[in-house]
């Protein structure tokens, strides 16, 4: 992503904020794996969306109309030891130069200068909640203002959370966002077939996680946008399940979860196989019940439906296909009433999609679900899941757990399946699996 979007960012943001304000973005810190070994450092989505710097140990300030610089970024200096020892640092020059501050400072020097900055601003837009040893560094800047009121040094009276503004921008995808992000979907569709392609019984689920994140470098991008899921057979109805760490049987399902992040923007695509690479009777019916959901809903994505219209495509699918299959019984419009369905189908079609795998935005504005406009990503991601011993439920359709999710863009015309790189068809599948197997 180039200088120039992150400068629109802020500007947007700026212009939204007003004058006499100023904006307060702490970076993550870094967390401890175990003794002296670090989690891999990720910038919080916010700040990067900002700034594109990606160091930890650096807040991002903005003073819309300040005279010496609005875009001020505290971060580490450049120091010789510590970048033999621990990597480069950009330092204040390349604070300036590579990321376009107007004015960079050294991380250590934050209390000495963020009170000044805060003096006579009305209203401080920071997110409290997030990071609470910053809150109580914020509150220790106002604190200190507040003591030199006689001195007449007027503290900010307003206290905005920056969420509104913020996530309402990161909801609406730019063009360099949909690029980032249908990379990010065509790297993990190529994983996703591969998968397809390598899997027999007798392999370990972290042994095809192997393949995904191998996929995924290979493609170009680094980490995934959140742990794999790779669950075979039952452990496929454990909407979070995380170990892979069973061995995949002939006759069950492979449920998998997994998307790979793309210069910080996430894919999320789930796939349900056969491990043997044929489905049987039981598996394809429930399959292509839970695509016919799929298809109903996405149909619905387009600009002017509202959030809430792909989950109730999908419930009223899903419900008619249970009782016609007989795994519900009585009418389909009590059963929607009455969430019957929620016994194989308990989570919600979809989430916003972006930086964040949940991504940011309001669902809802007022009482009302939002209505879906160009530029916004979401995924459509129904499922069914009937674990072994669900009381009422004939054995055939035990250990069957099904999800199908697509990342969707809402264009201007319709909508655009960016994951559409995967089959999921079931006919498609079986002969993507057989190529992997002549
Ligand atoms: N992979 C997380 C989700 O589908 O929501
Ligand atoms: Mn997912
Ligand atoms: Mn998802």
């Amino acid at each position: 992503m180039n200088r120039s979007e992150f400068a629109r960012r802020r500007k947007r943001l700026m212009q939204a904020m007003g004058k006499e304000s100023i904006a307060i973005l702490p970076n993550s810190p870094v967390r401890q794996r175990n003794r002296d070994v670090e989690h891999s450092y990720r910038s919080d989505s916010d700040f990067y969306y900002l700034t594109g710097y990606a160091e930890p140990e650096s807040v991002a300030v903005l003073v819309p109309g300040r005279p010496a610089g609005e875009y001020l970024l505290f971060c580490r200096e450049r120091d010789p030891l510590m970048e033999t020892w621990h990597g480069r640092r950009a330092g204040l020059e390349g604070a300036l130069e590579r990321f376009g501050a107007d004015d960079a400072f050294p991380i250590t020097d934050i209390d000495e200068i963020l009170p000044g900055l805060l003096e006579n601003r009305e209203r401080v837009f920071y997110t409290m909640g997030c990071n609470s040893d910053f809150d109580t560094q914020v509150m220790a800047w106002i604190k200190l203002l507040r003591q030199k009121s006689r001195a007449g040094v007027h503290a900010p009276g307003e206290f905005i959370s920056l969420d509104h503004f913020l996530h309402d921008m990161r909801l609406y995808k730019s063009a360099a966002e949909v690029k980032a992000m249908r990379t990010a979907a065509r790297i993990s569709a190529q994983a996703h077939c591969r998968a397809m392609q390598v899997c027999r019984p007798g392999m370990m689920e972290y042994q095809v996680e192997a393949e995904l994140l191998h996929t995924f470098m290979m493609g170009g991008a680094r980490e995934p946008a959140y742990p794999s899921i790779v669950g075979g057979g039952e452990n496929g109805c454990i909407l979070h399940y995380t170990e892979n760490e069973s061995v995949l049987k002939d006759g069950d399902l492979l449920l998998i979860d997994a998307g790979a992040e793309y210069e910080y923007y996430a894919a999320d695509i789930t796939r349900t196989f056969p491990v043997n690479g044929r489905f049987s009777t039981a598996q394809r019916q429930l399959y292509e019940l839970v695509l016919k959901a799929q298809y109903a809903a996405i149909k619905q994505v387009r600009p002017g439906k509202h959030w809430n219209q792909p989950h109730e495509a999908v419930v009223r699918v899903l419900t008619e296909g249970l009782v016609e299959l007989g795994l519900l019984k009585g009418s389909v419009a009590a059963l929607i009433k009455s969430e019957g369905y929620r016994k194989f189908f308990m989570h919600r079609t979809g989430h916003w999609l972006g930086m964040d795998v949940h991504d940011v935005g309001d669902y809802k504005v007022g009482d009302e679900w939002r209505v879906l406009e160009p530029g916004m990503v979401m995924t459509i991601e129904p499922g069914l899941y009937i674990p072994a011993g669900s009381k009422g439920v004939a054995k055939r359709w035990w250990n069957i757990g099904i999800r199908i999710e697509d990342d969707v863009l809402v264009t201007k015309e319709g909508c655009e399946v960016l994951s559409r790189g995967v089959p999921k068809e079931p006919d498609e599948i079986e002969a993507l699996m057989a190529t992997g197997r002549s």
